[in-house]
């Protein structure tokens, strides 16, 4: 059975000593609720993963880059590897967020790029998907999402493709306060679990985790969560208290 999962995006937030402390916050917070019915993943700056990583229990709490390089190694000033992600102990990395999509222009090719280094240096690959404000007044949401997923994941195996887990975010979501409901959110995940079906059979789609992200908060993660394809969640905002996280974390 597939796993639930509620992964933190930090974003461009916190100084390493407020990181490391919001990380041991969380921590905490996880070993002392005990059993829980999800995985916990905090996605940090890069400059934070070696600090965060020692101060975490990385069996209780998974940690995420929130991006790497489309290059092995080489001159690329200012990139950093999948493999030196790795290197830090970080055990996943979060591909094809909207933001890198919008603002550093990282295309469908690109991302399969991505994917494919992450996945070659033993990351768990966080994928994003999702529409715009535009494109789902226009009708063509289904259209996006299917292009962004087949493009830059339908190359992997599927033994590949155990290792990723998909997340749903429209843009129109994304830190603006205005969460997709629960039904539009649980129609886009079905949706996607059948292109999985179409493509991997059956046993793939039922085990791969798809989370949902957008203004998702303590108070509309239960009823989200809630929907049988709707495996947890990708929280921005959200994140950045461990309290707010927690109460996202303990809403399944
Ligand atoms: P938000 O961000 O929770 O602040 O809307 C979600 C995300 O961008 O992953």
């Amino acid at each position: 059975m597939r796993k639930n999962i509620v992964a933190g995006n930090w974003k461009m937030n916190t100084t390493v000593p407020e990181g490391v402390q919001l990380a041991q916050e969380v921590n905490d917070a996880v070993a002392a609720a005990g059993t829980l019915k999800c995985d916990v993943v905090i996605g940090v700056p890069f400059t934070h993963l070696t600090a965060v990583r020692a101060a975490i229990d990385i069996d209780k709490v998974g940690l995420a880059a929130e991006n790497c390089a489309n290059h092995t190694s080489g001159a690329y000033t200012g990139e950093v590897s999948a493999a030196m992600v790795a290197s830090t102990g970080a055990n996943y990395v979060i591909l094809g967020h909207s933001e890198r999509r919008g603002y550093y222009n990282e295309t469908i090719e690109l991302l399969k790029e991505k994917v494919d280094l992450a996945l070659t240096a033993g990351l768990k690959v966080i994928f994003c998907c999702g529409e715009s404000l535009e494109e789902r007044k226009a009708g063509t949401h289904f259209d996006v999402i299917k292009n962004e997923i087949v493009g830059s994941l339908f190359h992997l195996d599927a033994e590949a493709f155990a290792n990723v887990v998909i997340a749903y975010e429209p843009i129109w979501a994304i830190g603006t306060g205005e969460t997709a409901t629960a039904e539009q959110a649980q129609e886009i995940h079905a949706f996607i679990r059948g292109l999985l079906v179409e493509k991997y059979g059956n046993t793939v789609a039922d085990d791969t985790t798809i989370l949902y992200g957008g203004s998702c908060k303590p108070s509309n993660a239960a009823e989200l969560f809630a929907k049988p394809d709707i495996d947890g969640g990708l929280i921005g905002g959200a994140s950045l208290k461990a309290d707010s996280f927690m109460g996202i974390v303990t809403a399944f």
